[in-house]
């Protein structure tokens, strides 16, 4: 897919991950709908930089585990740039807790972001994609989906069901030439990441890399763009984790 002129809704894109995503593919020309949940002026920082690029945007607030507020994103896309071709469903949370202290509600916020925010945001962005008879989505599952650890039951459940969603609407998008494919990242640099370690414990945790350090942002939002750009691949779920699920 050419990214020239075409609209790409971010989830959780004021910051982080989604952020890079958000820049890197207005740098390829798309339009794009910067999406957040508490951050307001970041998101609004985020728009600036989108403008430089010479593309347009716009930020639209959705906690997008609601159902009404996802299709409130997806209306508010569709109201500012007419339709919909790429979708990348990036907002998420992280908690480590025994499942045995875990509270049912801790349990719960976990699934509707990751799992009902995958949903929410699909069912409403694939008829505009239908219509167009084109369409990329992806969504960000986690090295966690694959390498489990101890204390995330319920981020690993989620990122695990993230893939086989992922997998399971790629065959049911292609007869409409909608791929569909997941990015896994291992550790990456971001607020999520220093709110578990600190600095110095993310330079710590990148020890345990292969590669010896934790991912940048931009080097995911990269590997995003190639599973959107490639029109021959769907159904991938591809790992940027500097080799930390082999280890
Ligand atoms: N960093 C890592 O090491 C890592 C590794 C594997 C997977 N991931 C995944 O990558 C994704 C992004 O993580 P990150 O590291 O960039 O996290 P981050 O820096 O903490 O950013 C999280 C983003 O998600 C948004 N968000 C949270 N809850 C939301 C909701 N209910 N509705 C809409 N937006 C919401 C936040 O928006 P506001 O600030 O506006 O509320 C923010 O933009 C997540 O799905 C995460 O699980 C991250």
């Amino acid at each position: 897919m050419d990214l020239k002129g075409k609209v790409a809704v971010i989830s959780g894109s004021s910051r982080g991950i989604g952020r890079a995503i958000a820049l890197t593919l207005a740098s390829e020309g798309a339009n794009v709908v910067i999406n957040y949940y508490r951050s307001r002026d970041k998101a609004e920082e985020v728009l600036k930089e989108v403008h430089n690029k010479g593309v347009e945007g716009v930020t639209v607030e959705a906690d997008i585990s609601d159902y009404a507020q996802a299709r409130h994103l997806i209306e508010e896309a569709v109201k500012a740039f007419g339709t919909i071709h790429i979708l990348v469903h990036c907002a998420g949370i992280y908690q480590k807790k025994p499942l045995v202290d875990m509270s049912f509600e801790e349990w719960d916020r976990m699934i509707k972001i990751h799992l009902y925010g995958a949903y929410n945001l699909a069912k409403h962005a694939i008829p505009y994609m239908v219509k167009n008879e084109e369409g990329a989505i992806i969504t960000v599952s986690s090295l966690r989906a694959v390498r489990p650890a101890a204390g995330i039951t319920h981020y690993a459940a989620a990122k695990a069901g993230i893939i086989a969603f992922t997998k399971a609407l790629a065959l049911e998008l292609a007869p409409y030439n909608i791929r569909v494919n997941s990015i896994a990242p291992g550790p990456i640099d971001t607020d999520l990441l220093r709110g578990l370690y600190g600095e110095e414990g993310v330079r710590e945790r990148g020890k345990k890399v292969p590669l010896g350090r934790v991912g940048k942002p931009e080097e995911v939002a990269e590997a995003v763009l190639t599973l959107i750009k490639n029109d021959f691949i769907t159904g991938a779920v591809l790992l940027v984790d500097g080799g930390s699920s082999l280890v």
